[in-house]
């Protein structure tokens, strides 16, 4: 029997994803109808951006799973109509992405190479900057992307400690966990990556009392969710040089608001949410092959815990 897949995204993201989506689907050997309109009560699975026209999932009596497109599911994990699986993208192409960003950023504070873009102005700055080995790395957030970072950064040679909610492991990284383990974390910080999904628990992680915490100076690099910093705080972190630094990809409101004092901070680099983006290819290969599970009885992959809110 077919299977009815409705792609319920921006219409800009259906002419990305049509030719790659129909293309795994066929490898994957599935017989299916791929659209982005049907009767909701012939529908099949939903692949799924939270920002879609679908809100409410009640009329789709027969879905099977609600498959997102994007990683971080807050915009859809609360919705009381969705019954049914909820799985988050967990994809290749999403994952290198913002390895090669968040080390970018890393090396960035990690060279000092500010110092010599603004500074050429005929001063010879020779400060060597210390190698990889004898500068801490904070992840915040051992996930898919927090433990790939983590281990790219372990690659270049950083001393890096890492954090999650359950115990983990993460070959070469200092795991910790737990409450307990975020005052550790964060007190050898020299720079802080933050990759944790925005819920309940994660809500202003950084906050005075826990940006007190780390070591004077350091720098902050957040490309996990605007809501995981209270933003007054890290803006009185910043003025009084406790932290010297922050890149921030992501924002309570996005687009961040031309007037937000962020944008003219000295010490504070926006970017506008581009650390990582699900490419279309490989993404669609990881929709089909949770399609095709799903239909032969085993169990999807990247299931979102509806009760954690990730
Ligand atoms: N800026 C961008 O372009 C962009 C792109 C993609 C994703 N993101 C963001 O990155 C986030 C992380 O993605 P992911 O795929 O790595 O997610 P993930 O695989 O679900 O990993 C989340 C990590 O956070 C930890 N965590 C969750 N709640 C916690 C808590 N209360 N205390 C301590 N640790 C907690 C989890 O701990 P456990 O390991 O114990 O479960 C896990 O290690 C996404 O949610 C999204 O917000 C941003």
């Amino acid at each position: 029997m077919t299977i009815n897949i409705l792609f319920a995204a921006k219409a800009e993201r259906w002419t990305t994803y049509q030719a790659p989506l129909t293309e795994a689907l066929k490898a994957a050997g599935l017989e299916f109808d791929l659209r982005t309109d049907f009767p909701p009560a012939e529908v099949d699975y939903i692949v799924y951006a939270p920002n879609s026209d679908v809100q409410d999932f009640t009329p789709y009596t027969r879905l099977k799973a609600v498959l997102n497109l994007w990683a971080g599911v807050e915009d859809v994990v609360g919705n009381a109509t969705l019954t049914v699986p909820l799985t988050r993208m967990v994809d290749h192409g999403l994952t290198q992405g913002m390895v090669e960003w968040v080390t970018g950023h890393t090396l960035r504070y990690h060279l000092g190479i500010d110092a010599h873009i603004n500074g050429q102005d005929g001063v010879w700055r020779k400060d060597i900057p210390p190698l990889a080995q004898d500068r801490k790395v904070t992840v915040l957030g051992l996930g898919a992307l927090g433990a790939a970072v983590s281990q790219a950064l372990v690659g270049l040679g950083f001393d890096v400690t890492g954090w999650s909610r359950s115990a983990k492991t993460v070959e070469g990284v200092n795991c910790l966990h737990g409450p307990a383990g975020l005052t550790a974390a964060l007190e050898t910080a020299e720079i802080l990556i933050l990759l944790l999904p925005n819920t309940q628990a994660t809500e202003n992680t950084l906050r005075a009392e826990t940006l007190e915490i780390m070591p004077k100076g350091a720098c902050i690099i957040n490309p996990g969710r605007g809501p995981l910093i209270n933003d007054h705080d890290l803006l009185q972190a910043l003025n009084s040089g406790q932290i010297a630094h922050a890149t921030l990809d992501v924002f309570r409101v996005e687009p961040l608001p031309t007037e937000d004092p962020y944008w003219a901070h000295p010490n504070v680099t926006v970017t506008p949410h581009i650390a990582s983006e699900t490419r279309p290819t490989t993404a669609s290969q990881i929709v089909a092959d949770n399609i095709q599970r799903s239909e032969t009885g085993q169990p999807l992959l990247h299931v979102v815990d509806r009760a954690l809110g990730y």
